[in-house]
């Protein structure tokens, strides 16, 4: 299905009969620290600059990026948001054939296929905990234009271990595929991120986001991390102002707010954690294990399906994300993002009576 996402609260709310401030929403994976205040202030204080045009290449923001990964200007494409990127990389690129790895985010699929690019799907394996198996993937390189994984996957959670990845991105460069690596939640284990091994991989593209470690959707602040050359000729397809005066100022405050970093990468493993525990003594889910931000879970009772849970939670003015649209998912499966323990605890309650 196309453009289907989480957080889709207008008409979450409306199925739920409810205005949107009144829904717990578990469906989009949001940082659930929320807006940093530093964040809060720093769009304050740019508002005066919204009667004039923004920097056209969002500069500050790029030197800013660089320098929080260590990296050149020129290896960094700001942009509205990673989704912008996704367009504008398939429309620069033109691949024919192209590989995804599934479970994956939608808009990949669709743009693709905008782009007349000839789909082939890779799925992941839940018994292989959601990591691509080597022997079977490697061979499935050869011939491709582009290649899409996400790390960590989304929805699933996993994290695919480096010698895998970096083996992935061997045999993509052999085959002279373009990869896409989707690191829209590695802020939450930033070390696991293939930014160091940009400098040999000419063709690899790591997409990034604001969106979910800062709680920022509203503002659409995403980036790609890639060679020079790379970065050149995307710029070359991207119009100018796609990053707001706002979502720069944001972005940049954001990279320096080292407090609420520290404080995301300690809180969410152990609100994950705890919530793990708590779906799992259900006895009815298998909960996936996961590094970033939500939850997979299967539901194991056959008779329950996820629009059915879905529809059972909205009642109760909770939203959860059915996985069905999904390829290599279905209606079996779940997402729940990671909040805090108060709101988790309400969820776990609203449970007890719809499993
Ligand atoms: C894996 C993945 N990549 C990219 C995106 C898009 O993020 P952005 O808000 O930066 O466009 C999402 C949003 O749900 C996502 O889940």
């Amino acid at each position: 299905m196309r453009h289907a996402h989480g957080g889709d609260l207008r008409r979450l709310a409306m199925a739920a009969g409810v205005t949107p401030e009144r829904l717990l929403d578990f469906s989009a994976s949001i940082n659930p620290l929320g807006l940093s205040p530093a964040v809060e202030a720093a769009i304050t204080e740019a508002l005066p600059a919204v009667i004039h045009y923004p920097d056209p290449e969002a500069a500050a923001l790029r030197e800013a990026l660089a320098s929080y990964h260590g990296l050149s200007p020129e290896q960094v494409l700001p942009a509205n948001g990673s989704t912008e990127l996704i367009y504008l990389l398939t429309r620069a690129l033109a691949p024919g054939r192209s590989l995804i790895l599934h479970p994956a985010f939608s808009e990949y699929e669709a743009a693709l296929e905008l782009a007349g690019a000839r789909l082939e799907h890779e799925l992941l394996d839940e018994d292989h905990g959601f990591v691509p198996e080597l022997p079977r993937l490697l061979p499935r390189l050869a011939g491709q234009d582009l290649v899409v994984l996400a790390n960590p996957n989304n929805p699933a959670g996993s994290l695919i271990p480096k010698p895998t990845l970096l083996a992935l991105a061997e045999a993509a460069h052999e085959a002279g595929a373009t990869l896409v690596v989707d690191e829209a939640f590695i802020d939450f284990v930033e070390e696991a991120s293939l930014k160091k091994e940009l400098a040999h991989f000419p063709r690899l593209v790591l997409l990034r986001s604001l969106t979910k470690c800062f709680a920022l959707p509203g503002l659409r602040v995403g980036y790609a991390l890639a060679s020079a050359e790379l970065v050149a000729r995307l710029s070359r397809w991207k119009g100018p102002w796609s990053v707001n005066a706002l979502a720069g100022a944001a972005g940049i405050a954001a990279l320096a707010d080292r407090e609420y970093q520290e404080r995301f990468r300690l809180l969410v493993p152990r609100w994950r954690e705890e919530f793990q525990g708590g779906l799992q003594r259900f006895g009815q889910l298998r909960v996936f294990p996961a590094v970033a931000n939500y939850l997979l879970a299967r539901l194991l009772d056959p008779g329950l399906s996820a629009p059915v849970l879905k529809a059972r939670l909205l009642r109760e003015r909770i939203a959860i994300r059915d996985c069905t649209s999904f390829r290599g998912l279905g209606p079996a499966f779940i997402r729940l993002a990671v909040r805090r323990p108060e709101e988790q605890a309400l969820l776990l309650e609203a449970l007890e009576r719809c499993l």
